[in-house]
């Protein structure tokens, strides 16, 4: 007699879906792997989209830090445990998500792609896992969270999850809009960046001379936002009325910066060409991001502004875990911006263990940085995290296609981590600790 077989897992089904189409000669729209992923992406990604979203700070030793701290632990598997049932779903304030995996906040994708935040929430609102709207997106998060909404009404879910990340102006009337733009649009949680109170040295964009947001690319927030267009509009008057007119060198460079931005600022591409508006909301966001004298009385005003779930990306070190806790704080983000920020920062998963061990389940742990597959997730959840976020893996899927592309890229990494889970196993991520690991 056969026992009956659950329902296939999301590992064995999109392995199967893959296989399938194979059959018939159709390859996945995205490569299943990081590295060729990579590799495809470039391809399809200008220079300055490249640097951007490639570059690390310095010489990228914190991108590979961020590796070599999940690499150092490899997984021991376990045989002859019963992992016919698995569940690889996880609540995360007051939610439940398919899998501990979220869609992090990435700036300037429109770089990538036109559209490009909107495909990445309709994506993930595909999937069902929260996306981590980007203060530097692409697009209002109005708009996104809308489609979102639109895509998980279309499966028969329930609104789709979004988070919102914000970066912490010295503009302190659009830091309040935003917090309330994001509790009105639906946001399930707020994430505080704390680790970029401004960019760091990032060779490959200074080399190449690019920042996107100098072209009004990832300032969709900013432009859409009542409050910081008032303080454009008084940029744009002090400056007729002192009757000063810019100096502007007149270049190659200068004109592909001009239709940039009259391309990425709202108001029509040939009104913007003539109007002051759209230099004025880049130099007005530039004046204003990001603040460098944040400190933790921040935090505490926001805690008490918000009733959102606040959560803290960006720490590292577990006194400041302790301390964010301690403040009311509903969970940290250990991360290392991806290596963007310090040349040389601890890898992010290094980092994790101390982080987990300070907190001590009074606030959820989420890794953020490195994580490049399934095998991956699977360590970060042994070594103390609730859940984990992707970012350049899904912005390389938009690059080679679309929005198919990222919804793939989250569902290869999903599915790498359930097979990873049956085959070592495992049958929850809640069974996962660091037993399962070898240093
Ligand atoms: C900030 O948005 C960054 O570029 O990492």
């Amino acid at each position: 007699m056969t026992s009956p077989e659950p329902e296939p897992h999301p590992g064995r089904q999109r392995q199967e879906a893959i296989y399938r189409a194979g059959v018939f000669g159709h390859r996945p729209a995205v490569p299943t792997n990081f590295s060729e992923l990579e590799r495809a992406a470039r391809r399809r990604m200008s220079k300055q989209a490249w640097a951007y979203v490639a570059g690390g700070a310095g010489e990228g030793s914190g991108m590979d830090r961020n590796r070599a701290a999940l690499d150092r632990w490899a997984i021991v598997p376990r045989m002859l445990r019963d992992t016919s049932r698995r569940e690889l779903s996880t609540e995360l304030f007051g939610r439940r998500l398919p899998a501990p995996v979220l869609v992090a906040p990435v700036g300037a994708a429109g770089l990538v792609h036109k559209d490009a935040d909107v495909e990445i929430g309709g994506a993930a609102a595909a999937v069902g896992v929260p996306y981590i709207f980007s203060n530097q997106g692409s697009a209002p998060m109005e708009a996104v969270a809308a489609e979102m909404d639109r895509v998980a009404a279309g499966r028969g879910a329930d609104r789709a999850p979004r988070w919102f990340q914000l970066y912490w102006s010295t503009d302190e009337s659009v830091v309040a809009s935003f917090v309330g733009r994001a509790e009105n649009m639906g946001a399930d949680a707020l994430v505080v960046t704390l680790d970029t109170t401004q960019l760091g040295w990032r060779p490959m964009d200074l080399n190449i001379g690019s920042l996107p947001f100098s072209r009004a690319v990832g300032i969709a927030q900013y432009t859409s936002d009542s409050a910081f267009m008032a303080s454009v509009r008084e940029r744009v008057a002090a400056a007729k009325a002192s009757g000063q007119r810019p100096e502007i060198e007149v270049t190659l460079g200068a004109v592909k910066t001009l239709l940039s931005m009259a391309r990425n600022v709202p108001g029509g591409f040939w009104r913007n060409l003539t109007s002051p508006v759209p230099r004025a909301s880049v130099e007005t966001f530039l004046d204003t991001y990001s603040r460098p004298s944040l400190c933790w009385d921040d935090i505490a005003a926001l805690r008490e502004r918000t009733r959102l779930p606040l959560l803290l990306k960006g720490i590292l070190h577990p006194d400041d875990a302790r301390r964010a806790v301690d403040l009311g704080v509903d969970g940290i983000l250990v991360s290392n911006h991806g290596g963007r920020q310090i040349d040389s920062v601890i890898g992010a998963a290094d980092a994790l263990v101390g982080v987990a061990d300070a907190v001590d389940g009074r606030a959820r742990v989420i890794l953020d940085s490195g994580v490049r597959g399934g095998a991956d997730v699977f360590k970060a959840l042994a070594l103390g995290a609730d859940a984990v976020t992707i970012g350049r893996p899904h912005i390389y899927g938009l690059a080679i296609a679309g929005r198919q592309g990222v919804q793939q890229v989250i569902e290869n990494i999903i599915a790498e981590f359930d097979i990873t889970m049956g085959l070592a196993g495992v049958t929850s991520p809640q069974e996962l600790t660091v037993d399962a690991l070898h240093r």
